[in-house]
């Protein structure tokens, strides 16, 4: 009962539905990661949490308690908007204490925290200035020390991040991490960065179109995804798909196709982009183009033959895209020969 519960979450605006029945748990402590593509309905579904957006049906529980009638100033929740919405007028210090200040935490006790999140966030050099004299990054920054000084019920995050350089934006993620799961609270991380949701959150809920796609932890929701969506959203360099066969849309991820000498996809190399520690190679195939990985440290060749362990074969419905169950290893050969024509 304890934490945070969407239950049948609906939101329509403008016509048309924005939210349709979410149903997610987030538990003390735990933090989820909201991953979609732009427009997906991200933002809304913090927004409807805070209350600042009203529910067209279904209800927000918080601790078995129903607050969808609350008022948003009384539901103590830590938002950090992806517009920051600081006080120009005020400075860093004065911006992260505001709250705190009209709570009546003494000015020992606000201070101790403040130095504790200014240190946290890099910022103890920024604490006189205005919002107008910081970068895009230690405005964020700002925003995100000030949701943690308010110590709310719960943390609503939207894109905490997406103004900070990759290297800080590592640097920070096990510190905040700590800090998150360290408050006990529910947190809810929109993000659409699916490294940081990796490394941050306990689970990652996908949501597409207003819909929640699949809710899982990292792991399961590369090995196992419950649609096409999903499958081709996570996963970086992106899952090989084929063209329909049946009614069944196969696919591969690029890490699982294997190079070999006889037999399988016979393929033309047309681009090698560096991708960290590994190349990407783009192969031209009968079955289209596909994605392979291959070692940074040697050249890849002109032609190549690949193919893959059946176990990796994923399947899709064609037309709706949900998961069907494994196609018969004895059918890959099959398949292969089919993809060479
Ligand atoms: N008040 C509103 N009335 C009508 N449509 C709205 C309203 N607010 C948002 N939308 C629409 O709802 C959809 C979801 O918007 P939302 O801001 O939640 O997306 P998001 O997932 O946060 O995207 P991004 O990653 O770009 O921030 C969008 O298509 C948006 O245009
Ligand atoms: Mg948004």
């Amino acid at each position: 009962m304890k934490g945070l519960h969407l239950d049948g979450v609906c939101r329509q605006a403008g016509g048309r539905p924005l939210l349709e029945n979410l149903e997610l748990r987030v538990a003390e402590g735990e933090c989820v990661a909201l991953l979609g593509p732009s427009g997906c309905g991200k933002t809304t579904t913090l927004r409807v949490v805070a209350g600042l957006d009203p529910l067209s049906a279904g209800r927000v529980l918080l601790d078995g308690e129903d607050i969808s009638g609350v008022d948003p100033a009384l539901r103590r929740v830590g938002m950090v908007f992806q517009s920051y919405a600081l006080y120009p007028h005020l400075s860093v210090a004065d911006n992260l204490t505001l709250g705190l200040k009209i709570r009546g935490v003494p000015a020992a006790e606000r201070e101790e925290r403040l130095s504790r999140v200014l240190s946290l966030l890099r910022l103890q050099d920024l604490r006189p200035r205005r919002p107008a004299q910081l970068s895009g990054g230690q405005r964020q920054r700002v925003a995100l020390g000030r949701a943690l000084l308010r110590q709310p019920r719960i943390m609503l995050l939207d894109e905490p991040m997406s103004n900070l350089d990759a290297q800080l934006r590592e640097e920070l993620r096990p510190e905040l991490r700590a800090l998150l799961s360290g408050a006990g609270h529910p947190v809810l991380y929109v993000t659409h960065d699916q490294q940081e949701a990796m490394g941050l959150a306990d689970r990652i809920a996908v949501l597409d179109q207003g819909r929640l796609q699949q809710v899982g932890d990292p792991r399961e929701l590369h090995h196992n995804p419950a649609n096409r969506f999903v499958a081709s959203f996570l996963g970086r360099p992106a899952i090989n798909l084929f063209p329909p066969l049946e009614g069944r849309q196969l696919a591969v991820r690029p890490e699982h196709l294997r190079v070999v000498s006889g037999g399988g996809l016979p393929a033309r190399v047309v681009r090698a982009e560096w991708n960290g520690p590994q190349q990407v190679l783009w192969l031209d195939t009968a079955a289209g183009l596909l994605r392979l990985l291959w070692p940074a440290s040697s050249a890849p060749p002109d032609t190549l033959r690949v193919d893959w362990d059946p176990e990796h074969t994923l399947a899709f419905e064609a037309s709706g895209g949900d998961r069907l169950p494994r196609p018969d290893p004895a059918w890959n050969g099959d398949l292969i020969r089919f993809l060479q024509h």
